[in-house]
C-alpha cells in the first residue's frame, strides 16, 4: 500500500457496516479519509477510533441521492485534502420489496442509492482526479446480489446487476480516454452488518439470517479493497467475487 500513503480516499456510506470498515482500514494503513453518510456524527467516530488527532480524516454529511450534496462533499474533501485519489462507493441498501407487492418508494429508494448515487459520486470524483492528473482508483461495492438472482429480491438485484454494467462501462471509458485511473467492483455475499435488519425491517430475523452459518465480516471486505489498491499501476483488478465458505446459494 505504500504508493498510497499520504494519499486520500472518499468513502461512500462510512457510518456502518462495510464502509465504516473499510474507512479504519485505510486510515490504518496510512491513507487520508474523507468518510461520508447522512449520519456525519457515526462517521466521525468511526474515524476518530484510529485517526485521534483528526489529522488525516474528515467526516462529511452527505446523501448520495442529492447531487448538490454530493458536490459539497467533494469541494470540502479538495478544501481540506487537495483532492481524492480513491474513490469507494459502497453507500447502499436494500429492502425486502418484491415485484408484485413492493412499495416505489422503497424500489426509487434502492435505485436513487445504489445506482444513480454511485454515478454521481463516480462522475464528481472522476472530475477531480482528472483535473489534478492523479493515478487514481474508483472501487464500486456491487453484491453477489449482482451476479445472480436472489428470490424475492428482483429490484435489489437489478440495482446490483446495473452495478456490475457500470463497472465495465468506465472501465472501457477510461481506456477510451487513455487515463490511468483504475476501477474495480467487489461482490461481496452475505456480510455481518446493518444491511438485514434494514432490509426485513426486523432485528430479530437479521440475527437469524446471521447466525445459519458463519458470514463474512465487514473487514473481510475491507481486506479485499487493500487487494485491489495494492496491485502494481499495469495491474487492474476488476471483479472480485466473495461468498461465506458455508454460504449455499
Ligand atoms: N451486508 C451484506 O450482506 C452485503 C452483501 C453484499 C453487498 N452489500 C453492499 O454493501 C454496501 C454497504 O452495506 P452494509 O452491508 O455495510 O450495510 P449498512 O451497515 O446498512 O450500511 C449502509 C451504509 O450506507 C449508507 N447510506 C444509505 N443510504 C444512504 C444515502 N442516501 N446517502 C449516503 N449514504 C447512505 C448508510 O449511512 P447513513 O444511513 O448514515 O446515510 C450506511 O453507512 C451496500 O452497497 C450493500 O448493498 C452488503
Amino acid at each position: 500500500m505504500n504508493q498510497w500513503k499520504g494519499k486520500t480516499a472518499f468513502i461512500t456510506g462510512a457510518s456502518n457496516g462495510i464502509g465504516a470498515a473499510i474507512a479504519t482500514r485505510l486510515l490504518a494503513e496510512g491513507m487520508r479519509v474523507v468518510g461520508s453518510a447522512r449520519r456525519q456524527d457515526r462517521v466521525a467516530e468511526v474515524l476518530h477510533k484510529v485517526d485521534t488527532s483528526g489529522d488525516r480524516s474528515l467526516a462529511v454529511q452527505c446523501d448520495v441521492r442529492d447531487e448538490r450534496s454530493v458536490h459539497e462533499a467533494f469541494s470540502l474533501a479538495r478544501k481540506t485534502f487537495g483532492g481524492v485519489d480513491v474513490l469507494v462507493n459502497n453507500a447502499g441498501l436494500g429492502h425486502a420489496a418484491t415485484l408484485a407487492e413492493g412499495k416505489v418508494d422503497e424500489w426509487r429508494e434502492m435505485l436513487d442509492v445504489n445506482v444513480l448515487g454511485l454515478c454521481i459520486c463516480t462522475r464528481d470524483a472522476l472530475a477531480d482526479m482528472r483535473s489534478r492528473g492523479a493515478h487514481g482508483h474508483i472501487i464500486h461495492i456491487g453484491s453477489m446480489a449482482g451476479q445472480r438472482v436472489p428470490a424475492g429480491a428482483g429490484l435489489y438485484s437489478a440495482t446490483k446487476h446495473a452495478v456490475r454494467a457500470l463497472t465495465e462501462a468506465l472501465r472501457m471509458e477510461l481506456r477510451e480516454k487513455g487515463d490511468s485511473i483504475r476501477v474495480g467492483e467487489i461482490s461481496p455475499g452475505f456480510v455481518e452488518t446493518g444491511f438485514a435488519s434494514n432490509y426485513m425491517k426486523s432485528e430479530e430475523k437479521a440475527r437469524e439470517v446471521y447466525s445459519r452459518f458463519k458470514v463474512l465480516e465487514a473487514n473481510d471486505v475491507a481486506e479485499a479493497v487493500v487487494y485491489m489498491l495494492s496491485c502494481p499501476a499495469h495491474v487492474q483488478v476488476h471483479d472480485i467475487l466473495m461468498r461465506p465458505t458455508e454460504q449455499p446459494t
